[in-house]
């Protein structure tokens, strides 16, 4: 039974496994949202077959199509709203948008970013973080706001970076725990528990416990003693 759940409309640009890590906790029972589409703005990306063959209704915004940001923005807007989204997750979503369509899903549109914010804004942020010798790294999910990369923080989670690391392996670590914080994230917002309120973040009844539990993956670094 579908009814009440919020309609979330994932935007991705490539792989799309935080899109398939949403969906799989929409399909839990209570699960308090439901992807109801798939758009990217890239033709043939690789997580619009795997959202098809989960049987989500898909839709591609190529940006090369127009010739101004807004005017890409503008179909897209009108396809959210074909969908009829309450939420727009960006899930490897890899454009920068215009102040006035962020401006139009203030505290409805959500993104992962794969460092823990305000380290790392843009690209290459494992490269990055191997570059500067943090010994801690991580993912965050927030609220989009029009500064790229700088809307309040809804969630992170962290991994060590281990001595032997190179940018594959430590995206890796930093995925995992992506694909754990994101459902956990949208579940909250879906639910009503977890709000943009003056540009800042409120949550109620989102236990500490439980979302401390998120913060680190199971890594194993330590040997064993047993
Ligand atoms: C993820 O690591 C996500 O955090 C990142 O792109 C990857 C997409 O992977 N997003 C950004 O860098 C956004 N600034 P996926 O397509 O497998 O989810």
């Amino acid at each position: 039974m579908t009814q009440g759940r919020k309609r979330v409309v994932a935007l991705i640009s490539g792989r799309g496994s935080n899109m398939e890590a949403l969906l799989r906790v929409a399909r839990l029972p209570g699960c308090p949202y439901e992807i109801v589409g798939v758009v990217s703005n890239v033709p043939g990306a690789k997580g619009l077959e795997m959202a098809a063959r989960a049987g989500v209704a898909t839709a591609v915004v190529n940006h090369r199509s127009f010739e101004t940001r807004e005017a890409f923005e503008e179909v897209l807007h009108e396809t959210l709203l074909v969908f009829a989204a309450d939420i727009v997750a960006c899930a490897g979503f890899m454009r920068i948008m215009t102040e006035g369509f962020v401006g139009r899903w203030e505290g409805r549109m959500l993104n992962i970013h794969p460092s823990l914010l305000p380290l790392f804004r843009g690209l290459h942020t494992h490269r990055r973080a191997l570059k500067a010798g943090v010994k801690v790294h991580g993912a965050t999910v927030h609220f989009v706001t029009p500064e790229l990369d700088g809307g309040p923080i809804i969630i992170q989670g962290a991994v060590p970076v281990l001595p032997d690391d190179d940018e594959g392996a430590l995206a890796a670590r930093v995925l995992q725990v992506e694909h754990r914080i994101y459902p956990a994230a949208l579940w909250q917002v879906a639910a009503g528990k977890c709000r943009l309120e003056e540009g800042r973040v409120k949550t109620s009844d989102w236990p500490v416990a439980e979302r401390a539990r998120l913060f680190c993956p199971d890594v194993d670094i330590l040997p064993r003693q047993d």
